[in-house]
């Protein structure tokens, strides 16, 4: 199997540039399905879950053409099926971005139910109440979700209970033919909404106050082919300023993405003592003194990400001092702290709390990525610690981040992919 091996203490410096966001790329390319016809796509990183989504829509019909590391030539003309499989959408649960997109283009859609994950169970009755609201029939059976809209989709408001990202996308693409004006009450707000809804605007569809807690979408008739550069990975971004300047203290410049994206991060990350200087899709950021301790709490845009929790926690173990981090989008994210335990962090968790007490230093260890922002952050965690760090299960880190490893070696440090035998299993 392949880890990634880190060796702690070594000086950083340089700049990153950061890729298109996952979180938007994914379901862009999903959204191709709504304007039949040759859509390109650029900016999107190469990471495992971007070619899962490739094989998605290839499954539908749909022909997919990478044309350069980070263009893509998607053909939507020919999608001629309506069927995502459970092999898909258990390897990757936002492949359920297609349910809205089918039921607008073709009036139904059968996706496999997606399963649980290590980050929780992660529902999707709120996509499912909310497409009903809009006239959409379901039927589970045999662990796949039949939706079926036999008088067409009809706008309506539907209110949601938890600003979620992803009911919230499903909604505005399944009411862009809608007859009449859906609003989308309590819609999440994250920039990644904001790119899809603008992506679906350059088609020709009407939709208003993306980035807004209530957004409205009349349905058109028709959607036409676009050419569309993904929006820059806010999240990519606090990772590299968490694990630079943030935990070894280095200077780094992090380029291709928006500051105001990660505008609750870097302001708690200044009270933690890390400076900040914003410019033009980039932000310079570097620490002299110590890690303050600064109490966190995730809550959907413009709040903490949770996608940032891990990281965050990571920077935090090595605080001068006590602080409470509260997790509230995801029930089973702290299952890094355990994993960031072997290395020596102080961290109790009680509920959706973690109570982190800073520790004076961590010491390498051989550890295990929890999922995709875990790995990362242990990746992180290696470049402070005494000793050698061996992180694995590292395809969770595959998923998300393109070229990771590479990137950190750039700016200095002593990081690497090696193959280590699998460990024997112990029946
Ligand atoms: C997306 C992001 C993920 C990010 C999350 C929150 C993608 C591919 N993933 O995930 O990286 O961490 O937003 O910012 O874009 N929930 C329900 N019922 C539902 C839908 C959600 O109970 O029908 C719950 C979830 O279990 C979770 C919370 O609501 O506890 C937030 O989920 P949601 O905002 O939908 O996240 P995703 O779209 O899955």
């Amino acid at each position: 199997m392949e880890v990634i091996r880190v060796e702690g203490g070594h000086p950083l410096s340089g700049e990153v540039t950061v890729e298109g966001a996952k979180n938007s790329a994914l379901k862009l390319m999903a959204a191709t399905i709504l304007a039949p016809g040759v859509n390109y796509l650029r900016n999107v990183p190469n990471i495992a879950d971007v070619h899962v989504m490739g094989k998605v829509l290839k499954c539908l019909g749909a022909k997919v053409d990478v044309l350069g590391v980070h263009e893509l030539r998607i053909d939507t003309s020919s999608v001629d099926s309506w069927e995502t499989p459970y092999h898909l959408v258990e390897q990757m649960r936002a492949s359920t971005a297609v349910l809205g997109p089918l039921i607008a283009r073709f009036g139904k859609a059968i996706v496999a139910m997606p399963g649980g994950c290590n980050i929780g169970a992660r529902k999707i009755d709120m996509h499912i109440l909310g497409l009903q609201a809009l006239g959409v029939e379901f039927n589970i059976d045999h662990g796949d979700i039949h939706a079926s809209a036999p008088h067409g989709v009809t706008g309506t408001t539907v209110s949601l209970d938890f600003a979620s990202v992803g009911a919230t996308e499903n909604l505005i693409m399944a009411s862009v033919h809608a007859k009449g004006t859906t609003v989308i009450d309590n819609a999440a707000r994250e920039p990644e909404i904001v790119d899809l809804a603008n992506m679906l605007n350059e088609m020709g569809a009407h939709i208003k106050g993306a980035g807004s807690p209530v957004i409205e979408v009349t349905g058109v008739d028709k959607l036409s082919p676009v050419d569309h550069t993904v929006v820059g990975d806010r999240i990519e971004a606090g990772t590299f300023i968490a694990a630079m300047a943030g935990i070894t203290g280095d200077k780094l410049t992090v380029k291709g993405f928006e500051p105001l994206h990660l505008g609750l991060v870097l302001k708690k990350y200044e009270q933690m003592g890390i400076s900040i200087e914003r410019g033009d899709r980039e932000v310079v950021a570097s620490r002299s003194g110590d890690i303050r301790p600064v109490d966190i709490q995730t809550l959907p845009f413009p709040g903490f990400p949770t996608d940032m929790q891990s990281q965050t926690m990571c920077l935090l173990s090595v605080a001068k001092g006590t602080c409470i981090i509260t997790e509230n989008v995801f029930e089973s994210r702290f299952m890094f702290a355990s994993e960031l335990q072997r290395m020596g962090s102080n961290i109790v968790i009680k509920g959706h709390h973690a109570v982190v007490h800073g520790v004076d230093g961590l010491q390498g260890a051989e550890v295990k990525s929890p999922d995709l922002r875990g790995g990362a952050a242990l990746v992180m965690a290696g470049l402070v610690a005494d000793g050698v760090t061996t992180v694995s299960a590292i395809h969770h880190i595959d998923r998300g981040y393109e070229g990771f490893v590479e990137k950190l070696q750039a700016l200095g440090a002593k990081v690497e992919r090696v193959q280590v035998p699998d460990p024997e299993i112990v029946e």
